[in-house]
């Protein structure tokens, strides 16, 4: 990225290293900017987006965010529920609940090898931070030095980028997603252990980033492939006598539609699997309660039994969340007061309340992601689809002698309909991210032609 302008003038040379080196790519803000213009098919949104009449009992057309109902109820707050701060790891109550919800979220469980996983005891007061992405910024300054790395898939959301590396100075190290097993295309297990096993030749352990339900494949693991995933992990850690720090990016658990996949994150499985594994668990109120813009995230640790005695988990809570704490402070520091009001109300309904306001919003986004999926399982020249089943996104690759950049510039300019290009060349992927959840459903059908004449154009 250049800086022309910036760059002829004397701050240039006032900026410090970090000043010249920071940029925001366009990446996924310029095709979105792009759809938003120029699209009849807006596909690029990693939100829920829809007409406001198939949420709500009235016969407005306009295109929403789509929220949980029951928000309705808790956004006239009293000035006292805004103003004050809150202390800086989160309002109390609020840390409280959401430990109530992740033990939740276990105790319902469905697909896990564990059956359902009762995590009480087992998880550090969960610290509330603004979004997942200042978790997990965190959870990167916690465990990795400048120079460090940490494994991702090599399909990863793109903003891991500019937190790892360009925020934090780490560095990033890949694996291809998936492989080949049995004629079918499975999470590649492989792959991932071989970085295991790289990182602990160069460094004291391994750091690992998950994310299930994936941005940008979709991509939720089944029973077998997390019980091979906690094998290998435990195998490693033996061999070799060194840690492995799992960070968990949770942010779209609970939307599963694939009936054979896990619908809980997989920290339940790590946490007390054994004491060189650290499961950290990210997740918050961005997608699980829709609420993009309240920037309500959570970071907590889950705890093996053999680093403590029961008497002093406690003690050892407060030190962890003391890290976090001082994280915060010195940079952003504490969370919005008055969306933690507004969480912590909805939280206080019940569970089961929530969830069921949200499925509404569930069942329209489960619908528009059947569809989808099932129009495309029609094989289409040029053009494969990955794994899939939850979150708010399917990925297609498409055959490399056509760029997903160019692919998606024919597909706007001709058929004004956009989404997301990823091009990594070193790795070979060359696909495109589609966000059905801001598809309406009647636009759907049209999408998928619209994608097949593309192919059938540039293929
Ligand atoms: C995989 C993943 N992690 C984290 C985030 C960031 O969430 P937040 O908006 O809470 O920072 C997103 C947002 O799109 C995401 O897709």
């Amino acid at each position: 990225m250049d800086f022309p302008c910036l760059e002829r003038t004397p701050i240039w040379k006032a900026f410090s290293e970090y000043g010249k080196n920071i940029f925001q790519p366009n990446g996924v803000f310029y095709w979105s900017g792009r759809a938003k213009n120029e699209a009849k098919i807006n596909g690029t949104v990693g939100a829920i987006l829809g007409p406001e009449m198939e949420l709500e009992d009235n016969d407005r057309d306009r295109i929403i965010t789509f929220y949980i109902p029951m928000i309705r109820e808790f956004i006239q707050n009293d000035p006292q529920e805004l103003v004050p701060y809150t202390p800086i790891t989160g309002n109390p109550q609020l840390q409280e609940k959401w430990m109530e919800w992740i033990i939740f979220k276990g105790k319902n469980a469905r697909n896990l090898p564990s059956g359902v996983i009762d995590l009480t005891g087992h998880t550090s007061l969960p610290v509330i931070v603004p979004g997942l992405s200042f978790g997990i910024f965190t959870a990167v300054r916690l465990f990795l030095d400048p120079g460090e790395k940490i494994i991702l898939p090599d399909k990863h959301w793109e903003n891991y980028i500019a937190i790892i590396e360009r925020q934090c100075g780490a560095r990033i190290t890949t694996y291809p997603t998936f492989a080949e097993l049995n004629g079918k295309q499975q999470y590649n297990l492989d792959g991932l252990r071989e970085k295991i096993e790289q990182s602990f030749i160069i460094q004291q352990k391994a750091v690992v980033l998950l994310n299930f339900p994936s941005n940008p494949t979709g991509y939720v693991p089944d029973t077998e492939t997390i019980k091979k995933m906690k094998n290998f992990l435990v195998e490693c850690v033996e061999n070799l006598q060194k840690p492995i720090v799992v960070l968990c990016d949770d942010a779209y658990e609970g939307y599963v539609y694939d009936d054979s996949a896990a619908n809980a994150s997989v920290f339940y499985e790590l946490t007390n699997l054994h004491e060189l594994i650290i499961p950290i668990k990210i997740d918050g109120a961005t997608k699980e309660m829709l609420m993009y813009g309240g920037r309500i995230g959570a970071i907590a640790l889950g705890l093996h039994d053999s680093w403590s005695n029961p008497q002093q988990l406690r003690q050892y809570c407060i030190e962890f969340e003391n890290k976090v704490k001082g994280t915060i402070r010195s940079t952003i520091s504490n969370s919005n007061t008055y969306t933690q009001t507004v969480v912590l109300k909805m939280l206080q309904q019940g569970f089961d309340k929530i969830l069921e306001s949200r499925q509404k919003v569930v069942k329209i986004i489960q619908e528009r992601y059947e569809l989808m999926r099932t129009l495309l399982s029609v094989p289409i020249p040029g053009i494969t689809m990955d794994p899939s089943g939850g979150a708010f996104f399917l990925l297609l690759n498409l055959d490399r002698k056509v760029s997903a950049i160019k692919f998606n510039e024919h597909l706007l300019r001709r058929y004004q309909t956009g989404f997301i290009p990823i091009v990594d060349e070193k790795n070979g992927v060359n696909a495109l991210r589609i966000a059905f959840s801001s598809i309406p459903v009647d636009q759907i059908a049209q999408c998928v032609e619209n994608i097949k004449n593309a192919a059938k154009d540039l293929f």
